[in-house]
């Protein structure tokens, strides 16, 4: 019997989330909306965005245009980094944009709190350019507020996005609500295998995010990647979308391209041997991240390698020209 596939994934929290969702970073004004529109209209149900994409009321008009009731929906937002001491403020922001009274799940974006200083409202930077990170912040507090906006009914489930193993365990240590999800940069190239046996054995799902390898990527060019697909007779993209799902992972790619929408939302089987193949890739000298916003190389590195660890061999602190407005 052929080896199915799920659809769908359980929260922690007791809630059921799709398996497959549209991503909206970067996809423009304009575009957004019928990108949204046409994703739901041909059957998506999970809505990936944030604060920071400056694109929440399009999306917003995407859901309405698709006239499917919103409890049929699944949205996500993502707290920013200038409200984490303002978790309520943001969240509301977001409310109104997208035109709803709650959401289905909440992300603290990144581990990183940065303070408005009139240079931007979303992108403080210090005279010499950097980002104005206040590194003091206690992620225990962004949390405390986010357990808050979820006892008030505002979210259904609340979550985090870019914790490492060390930030997570930081946070367990006053945590009261045990976050429903960790959005992480995920794809054959950066699979995290140990954040997630770590992740696994606290009950935290992973999403994945940039899972086709974000804009320009170059995944779509792999011969070991093409091989699979070309034994199923599907796309590279299918193939990188259903290796997420295959590892109980939910997976967000992001098109405005209604034909790639279309495409994206076909999960197959992988074998163990495929599955064996896309697992090693990152090992056998592959290791590459493509979503790396200018933190500082402290934050970076501490975050995603661990404490006093040096950034792996051959890892660029780059990130190909994306900026991450
Ligand atoms: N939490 C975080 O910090 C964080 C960071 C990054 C991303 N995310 C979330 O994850 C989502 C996905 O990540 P991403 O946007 O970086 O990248 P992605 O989904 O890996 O890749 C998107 C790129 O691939 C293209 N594409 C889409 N489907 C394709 C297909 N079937 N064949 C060939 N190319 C295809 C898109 O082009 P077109 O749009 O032109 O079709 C776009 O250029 C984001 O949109 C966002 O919701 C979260």
């Amino acid at each position: 019997m052929a080896k199915s596939v799920p659809t769908e994934f359980k929260l922690n929290s007791g809630i059921t989330i799709p398996a497959v969702g549209l991503g909206t970073w970067q996809s423009q004004p304009g575009q957004v909306e019928k990108a949204v529109e046409h994703a739901i209209k041909s059957g998506y149900r999970l809505i990936d965005g944030a604060l920071c994409y400056g694109n929440e009321e399009e999306v917003g008009k995407g859901i309405k245009a698709s006239g499917v009731p919103r409890e049929e929906l699944f949205l996500t937002s993502k707290l920013w980094c200038t409200y984490h001491d303002r978790v309520e403020e943001c969240l509301d922001i977001t409310l109104k944009d997208l035109g709803t009274d709650y959401l289905d799940l909440y992300l603290i974006h990144w581990p990183v709190r940065t303070v408005e200083n009139g240079s931007s409202k979303l992108f403080p930077t210090k005279p010499d350019g950097s980002r104005n990170i206040d590194r003091k912040w206690d992620q225990a507090e962004t949390w405390r507020q986010m357990e808050a906006v979820l006892a008030k009914g505002k979210v259904k489930a609340i979550g985090v996005s870019n914790f490492s193993e060390l930030y997570l365990e930081r946070l367990s240590k006053t945590w009261k609500v045990v976050p429903a999800v960790n959005q992480v940069e995920l794809h054959p190239y950066n699979p995290q295998h140990k954040l997630k046996a770590y992740c696994d054995s606290k009950g935290i799902r992973l999403e994945a995010y940039s899972p086709l390898g974000s804009a320009g990527s170059p995944l779509h060019d792999d011969p070991v990647i093409k091989k699979i697909a070309d034994k199923h007779g599907v796309s590279v993209a299918t193939v990188l979308i259903s290796y997420q799902v295959n590892r109980g992972v939910v997976v967000l790619p992001k098109s405005v391209t209604p034909s790639r929408i279309d495409d994206n939302k076909k999960v197959i089987a992988l074998d163990e041997d495929d599955m064996k193949a896309l697992d090693g890739l990152a090992a056998s000298g592959k290791q590459t991240r493509f979503v790396t916003p200018p933190w500082g190389n402290d934050f970076g590195f501490e975050n995603w390698f661990g404490p006093g660890t040096d950034a792996p061999e051959g890892f660029v602190f780059e990130s190909r020209g994306q900026t991450f407005e």
